[in-house]
């Protein structure tokens, strides 16, 4: 049978080769390339070892699970959280109870167990845990008549749908003035650790947004390249959007990756809204997608012109650190999650 142990030095080659045959060459390279940023630079770990449980039969490695450390608000009271990701086990090792085993440790480790998005083999493995899982809504702004094109319609099925509501289009996607300056910026200065000591209480659960947390989750990722907007009142930031532009098959899409400003500051959010509206717009972008699981949030994203989609994004959430009641994981209005969270886009 495996030990379950901590990562060592010594482990990276092998965790590499198992990266490789179990997500692919594409994964495992990308996974190369953001190791020492993911589990190292990353503030919430400072100076520790990289958290990450390892299955070892002898001195061979069958699999692994990686925690991401963040610090996490719960009703008030900030905890050691650890995202799971990359969660893995050898193809002839599986269904012997080690996914299970390394879930089960990095639960132990951490005041609230935190992972976002399952895949096939997963979902069925949280089921078996009941641990709870939320899905995180999705919105989308269509800008152009090739939003509304779905894969799974023929081409003249969806030239109709474009042709039909291209006027709807028009309406919903006209720009808007701004209302409040807008900067550009390379890093998250002390501003936004006020800005989230401020707003912070307003969150049941969300990870701590400050100025360390963002720089590095943001503005220094070695695999994805952000673009950072802020709103500046006087000498306050009163919010920040992070967002990037890729290609689909069915069209571009800018992706809106993380966002924060207080909740009750409408005209703040409609503003860095009008923002990426007018980037998207310039980078030729078919739509923007967002996805919130805050109900305040997404709320003015409707006023915005947002639409609710299908949402395939699960959030899966066990607090362990203080006694939750199980209503907890089901009045969710007030938790602030976005695609930005986990390592979850890459
Ligand atoms: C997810 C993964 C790590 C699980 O590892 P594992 O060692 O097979 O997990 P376990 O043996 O502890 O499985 C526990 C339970 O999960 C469920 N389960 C696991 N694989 C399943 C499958 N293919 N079909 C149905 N149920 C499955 C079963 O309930 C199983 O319990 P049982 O065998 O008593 O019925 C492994 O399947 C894997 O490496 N998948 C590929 C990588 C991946 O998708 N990782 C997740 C990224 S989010």
């Amino acid at each position: 049978m495996a030990d379950i142990g901590r990562y060592r030095a010594e482990d990276r080659r092998a965790i590499e080769a198992l990266y490789r045959r179990v997500f692919g060459h594409d994964a495992a390279d990308a996974h190369r390339l953001k190791f020492d940023w993911q589990h190292r630079s990353n503030p919430a770990n400072p100076d520790g070892p990289p958290l990450i449980w390892v299955a070892r039969e002898g001195t061979s490695v069958v699999g692994q699970l990686a925690a991401m450390p963040a610090r996490v608000v719960v009703r008030g009271r900030e905890v050691d959280g650890a995202w799971g990701t990359d969660a893995m086990v050898m193809p002839e090792r599986r269904r012997q109870g080690l996914g299970e085993l390394l879930l089960r440790q990095w639960d132990a480790s951490a005041g609230v167990a935190l992972g976002l998005g399952l895949s096939e083999s997963s979902a069925p493995l949280i089921r078996k845990l009941r641990w709870a899982v939320v899905t995180v809504p999705c919105l989308v702004k269509p800008l152009t008549r090739r939003a509304l094109r779905m894969p799974n319609w023929s081409v003249t099925a969806n030239r109709l749908v474009s042709a039909l509501t291209l006027p709807f289009v028009k309406v919903v996607g006209r720009p808007r003035p701004l209302a409040a300056e807008i900067h550009l910026v390379r890093r998250f200065d002390d501003r936004f650790t006020a800005l989230w000591e401020r707003i912070a209480p307003k969150f049941d659960l969300a990870v701590r947004r400050d100025a360390a947390y963002l720089t590095w989750k943001f503005a220094t990722p070695p695999h994805a390249r952000y673009t950072i907007a802020t709103i500046r009142r006087g000498d306050q930031d009163a919010g920040y959007v992070v967002y990037r532009h890729i290609h689909e098959p069915l069209g571009r899409v800018t992706l809106i990756v993380d966002f924060l400003v207080d909740p009750d500051d409408e005209q703040g959010l409609q503003t860095l809204l009008g923002w990426v509206d007018r980037e998207a717009r310039a980078a030729d972008s078919d739509k923007v997608r967002c996805f919130a699981l805050h109900a305040g949030f997404r709320r003015q994203l409707r006023r915005a012109g947002y639409f609710p989609i299908k949402s395939s994004l699960e959030l899966i959430v066990k607090v362990n650190a203080m006694d939750v009641p199980a209503s907890f994981y089901e009045q969710t209005d007030r938790w602030h999650v976005t695609l930005g969270d986990d390592d979850y886009d890459r």
